[in-house]
């Protein structure tokens, strides 16, 4: 642990980025007892089921026959195939090795040539998938890889009631990709949490922006969640009143704010939103010390009393969004792989400005918060 004399804070250790055991460590330690996001409810809406890893762990979701997220190890319960591939499927879970198929509630319910299984067949809920503790907010459904721990709500602290809120008339995904950054997830979730690299970074990207208050001391930080943290900057008001004149066309969404927000839910989520018209979600996994998978997603909401030319221009809004959020997330991209080659090389402390990097410095603190192995006297 180094402690910055200037503030007085944790610092997370420079090879906490760069080695197998660190590495290793989170994915024992760390992650199971953290509740993660996995996907949104209505990904799975449909009959659909849904393979992804969550650490070091296979999982597939499924709404049950009662409507309920349920996740499940993603491993036959015969003979140990992997059930299903990342992403989405269609109809229920049929293994690919001999064709067991389960229900919603996990439990085999086809065999083929059954008669050579009577003890599966007398008591099939034996043969069960392994199931994971996954509960939901709004859309936004998470998975504890540990059987103990803290009730979802407990655990998102002031995140909930936001999540919850901006799921409300959330009905398809708008756009998605899934890019891998060669970075520590830790230096991508970092750089997502501060807005002093933009003029560096993104100076021709960001100067096309509008919508944003340009005053100095606009955002606003909300650091009281343990392990959470979120912004909030003030939308100019030119902005806000564009989008009051359009009303007549592109009609009302369900929660319309007047800001920018960006959220860390820890450890692998952040949600986005410019005044509540959609939701930009990602997913971070860490897939090995120096390579994160980015799943992004931007999701819409639903508008009422809108007509054919607002909902035109709502598209081409959304669009400009997508073109935009791909060229920052490069240029991200971009610094985190340098991040990566530099951090390897030092064991010497980030040190950290005040004001325009306290979400960073949250983050560590959050970080050692959770791994007591880091945190030496
Ligand atoms: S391993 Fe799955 S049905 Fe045999
Ligand atoms: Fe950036």
């Amino acid at each position: 642990m180094t402690t910055s004399a200037a503030t007085g804070t944790h610092t997370i250790p420079t090879q906490a980025y760069c080695t197998l055991e660190h590495f290793n460590h989170e994915l024992d330690s760390l992650f199971p007892h953290t509740w993660l996001f996995a996907c949104l409810k209505l990904e799975l809406e449909g009959k659909h089921h849904y393979g992804l890893r969550l650490g070091a762990t296979e999982i597939l979701l499924q709404i049950d026959d009662q409507g309920l997220p349920r996740a499940f190890l993603n491993v036959c319960t015969h003979r140990h195939a992997k059930l299903c591939d990342p992403g989405q499927h269609k109809g229920p879970i049929r293994c690919p090795y001999h064709s067991w198929v389960f229900n919603r509630q996990g439990i085999p319910t086809g065999i083929p040539q059954k008669t050579a299984f009577p003890h599966v067949v007398v008591a099939p809920e034996k043969y069960r998938l392994k199931e994971f503790p996954c509960e939901i907010v709004g859309q936004f459904i998470f998975v504890r890889l540990s059987s103990q721990g803290q009730d979802l709500r407990e655990y998102l602290g002031h995140q909930y009631d936001f999540l919850e809120r901006a799921s409300d008339g959330m009905n398809k995904v708008l756009d998605e990709f899934q890019e891998n950054v060669d970075a520590n997830w830790k230096v991508v979730i970092e750089n997502s949490l501060e807005g002093y690299h933009v003029p560096a970074v993104h100076n021709r990207t960001f100067g096309q922006v509008e919508g944003m208050s340009q005053e100095a001391d606009a955002p606003i930080f909300f650091l009281e969640d343990r392990l959470h943290s979120h912004l909030e900057h003030a939308a100019n008001s030119e902005w806000v009143n564009r989008f009051s004149r359009m009303e007549k066309k592109i009609g009302k969404w369900p929660w319309r704010f007047e800001h920018y927000t960006h959220r860390l839910i820890f450890p692998n989520l952040t949600v986005t939103s410019f005044m509540g018209y959609s939701f930009h979600i990602q997913r971070f996994d860490p897939l090995s010390t120096d390579l994160t998978k980015v799943h992004s997603r931007t999701v819409g909401v639903e508008f009422s009393n809108g007509t054919l030319t607002g909902e035109k221009i709502m598209e081409r809004i959304h669009t400009d969004g997508h073109d935009f959020t791909r060229k920052v997330f490069l240029e991200d991209g971009e610094i985190c792989r340098k991040v990566q080659a530099g951090i390897s090389q030092t064991a010497r402390p980030a040190t950290f400005g005040n004001g325009i990097e306290d979400r960073v410095k949250h983050f560590h603190g959050a970080y050692l918060s959770q791994t007591p192995a880091l945190r030496k006297p």
